[in-house]
């Protein structure tokens, strides 16, 4: 199975990726996640990332198309993964059933979508104290995710596969609501 998660900063992609591929038994890749240790570790892609990542800015698409076309070359995610956080654009969605059709791979099964209110963004990350978790900085990574994110929903409803979670309930509740969801795919 091949699932993408999406929605806005806080919205609980992380910690429901984690569990739904403990669920399903399916490996993560979790491109904030790798873009961190990247970072880190200033390998190439992190110090091109940097700058980006730090003011809650997208990476460029190129970046991050290629990034993902060299994630997905490798072995252990052949038979099917859950990807979070990719894509977040319009061009990368388009890209990544490319690539998909490039690689001799079946498409993406389901996108999920987390749907949380501007202001449970904020106070959930704001929680959080993480690099980019500054006031200005969700903002701004909130702005990005209206602007760039919301459109590519119409993509994945148009081709069936969008799955619509509501993503302000207790985290037990939001898993109850994938599993019954993921029923229809
Ligand atoms: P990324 O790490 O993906 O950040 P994000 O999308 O802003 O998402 P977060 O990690 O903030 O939130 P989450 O939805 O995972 O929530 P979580 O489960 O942690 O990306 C970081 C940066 O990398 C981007 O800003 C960009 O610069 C770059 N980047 C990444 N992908 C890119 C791409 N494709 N193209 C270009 N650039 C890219 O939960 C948050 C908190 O809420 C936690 O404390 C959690 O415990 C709590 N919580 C979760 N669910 C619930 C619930 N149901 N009830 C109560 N609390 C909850």
């Amino acid at each position: 199975m091949k699932l993408i998660i999406l929605g806005g900063p806080g919205a609980g992609k992380g910690t429901q990726a984690q569990w739904l591929c403990g669920y399903l038994q399916i490996p993560l890749i979790s491109i904030g996640d790798l873009l961190r240790e990247a970072i880190a570790a200033q390998t190439e892609l992190g110090q091109e990332a940097q700058p980006y990542v730090e003011k809650g800015e997208l990476v460029p698409d190129e970046t991050m198309i290629e990034f993902v076309r060299q994630r997905l070359l490798m072995s252990d995610v052949s038979d099917g993964w859950l990807m979070d956080g990719y894509p977040r654009t319009a061009f990368q969605a388009e890209e990544l059933d490319f690539l998909l059709d490039d690689l001799g791979q079946k498409p993406i099964d389901g996108a999920i979508y987390f749907k949380v209110s501007e202001k449970v963004s904020i106070s959930r990350c704001l929680e959080r104290s993480r690099q980019d978790d500054r006031r200005e900085i969700i903002q701004r990574r909130i702005e990005l995710f209206y602007q760039r994110t919301i459109p590519i929903l119409e993509y994945y409803e148009y081709r069936q596969k969008l799955l619509t979670i509501d993503g302000e309930q207790p985290v037990t509740q939001v898993q109850q609501q994938i599993l019954e969801k993921l029923k229809f795919l």
